[in-house]
């Protein structure tokens, strides 16, 4: 089989990359600190009391943010984490939720929608965005506005997207400070860049490793509910807009109730696919248990598995270990496949398609 693109070829790695993939993933740190600390300090929350459900609504690369808050909350907050990615809200949003409404580009219709949707139920409502008709709506309507900065794909802007909602928390009073965490999470992503970087030979290289054993292989990827369930739907999502690629995901415990008695036919389909495995060592003990026996019951019938561990000790630290890992290695296999991981024409197609037609 061919053995593609050299992925130690920095120039050609950077020649693909028209939109500054490799550039945004090197900024991540830099960007965390920013999202955490400048961006969210000063919008205006006065008028926000007696808040009992949090819904963030978004698409694609500004819904992972919610559904990293969510995951973050699970363990922290008393109050419930929805993430919404429709054009309505479910019927118990009212004046007692906060709403996150979070769209990169400000334009995507489902948004704008559910935007509406929360103003007409009297909800607190957060913008986030770098502008687009979103942040027009805000400002017209007097809703406080998150600003971050654009130019990147929204995809590359979960620091910007999802940082602020926890800094919001944290100045509501919703949340203990976090930000000993955030510090501790961008000291460790500051630490993988080195091994996961373009410059990092493919034979110590991590992501450039794993971008290698799925090329021309069917990604699956599994983690639990715990912290890297929403990695695996990351990883998914990176494989698919970065890579070009399908890729599928799901859960232990859940999978072990079903889609683990799928792996028996049509087996030269099987043998394409590659499992990665999402590891946490503070996962509950049984579905730690459940991984190992998962393991040996897929072994002989897929093309093989690879576990990638999380590293640090914070939930953020944890999680944002294990998505760096996954950006890079998408891109790196954006490049096995010879294509540029940033365009992302079948989006950009179907969002002028729905708009075709229509007055704004
Ligand atoms: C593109 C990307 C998409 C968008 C989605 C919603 O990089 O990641 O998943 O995030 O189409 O668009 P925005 O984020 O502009 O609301």
């Amino acid at each position: 089989m061919a053995q593609g693109f050299d992925l130690d070829n920095v120039d050609g790695l950077c020649r693909i990359d028209s939109t500054g993939m490799f550039a945004a993933l090197e900024g991540l740190p830099a960007q965390c600190r920013s999202a955490y600390q400048d961006l969210a300090g000063q919008v205006e929350l006065s008028e926000i009391e007696a808040i009992s459900n949090v819904v963030v609504t978004g698409l694609g690369g500004s819904a992972i943010g919610g559904d990293l808050l969510r995951t973050y909350a699970a363990g922290r907050l008393s109050t419930p984490v929805i993430v919404n990615r429709d054009y309505v809200l479910p019927e118990f949003v009212g004046a007692d939720t906060l709403v996150f409404a979070v769209s990169y580009s400000g334009n995507t219709e489902e948004t704008l929608s559910a935007y509406g949707e929360a103003r007409a139920r009297g909800a607190s409502i957060i913008v986030i965005t770098a502008g687009g008709k979103l942040g027009e709506y805000a400002k017209r309507d007097g809703v406080p506005v998150i600003g971050v900065p654009g130019g990147i794909s929204p995809r590359a802007a979960t620091g910007f997207l999802f940082l602020p909602t926890l800094q919001v928390l944290q100045r509501l009073g919703m949340l203990p400070g976090v930000a000993d965490e955030v510090n501790e999470m961008i000291g460790n992503i500051k630490e993988l860049r080195k091994k996961l970087g373009p410059d990092a030979p493919e034979r110590d290289n991590p992501a450039k490793g794993i971008a290698r054993k799925l090329h021309n292989k069917i990604p699956v990827i599994w983690g639990t509910p715990g912290i890297t369930g929403v990695v695996a739907q990351r990883w998914k999502g990176q494989v698919n807009e970065n890579a070009k690629a399908p890729a599928y995901w799901n859960v232990l415990p859940e999978l072990n109730h079903n889609e683990i008695v799928g792996f028996q036919f049509p087996l030269e389909i099987l043998k394409r696919i590659h499992v990665i495995l999402l590891r946490d060592g503070q996962d509950h003990p049984r579905v730690q248990k459940r991984f190992e026996i998962t393991k040996k019951m897929i072994e002989d019938v897929v093309d093989g598995y690879t576990e990638v561990w999380a590293l640090g000790e914070g939930i953020l630290s944890r999680l944002y270990s294990l998505i760096y890992i996954g950006d890079y290695a998408s891109v790196y296999l954006a490049a096995l496949y010879g294509i540029d991981p940033g365009p992302v024409k079948a989006i950009d197609y179907l969002k002028k398609e729905l708009q075709a037609g229509k007055d704004n």
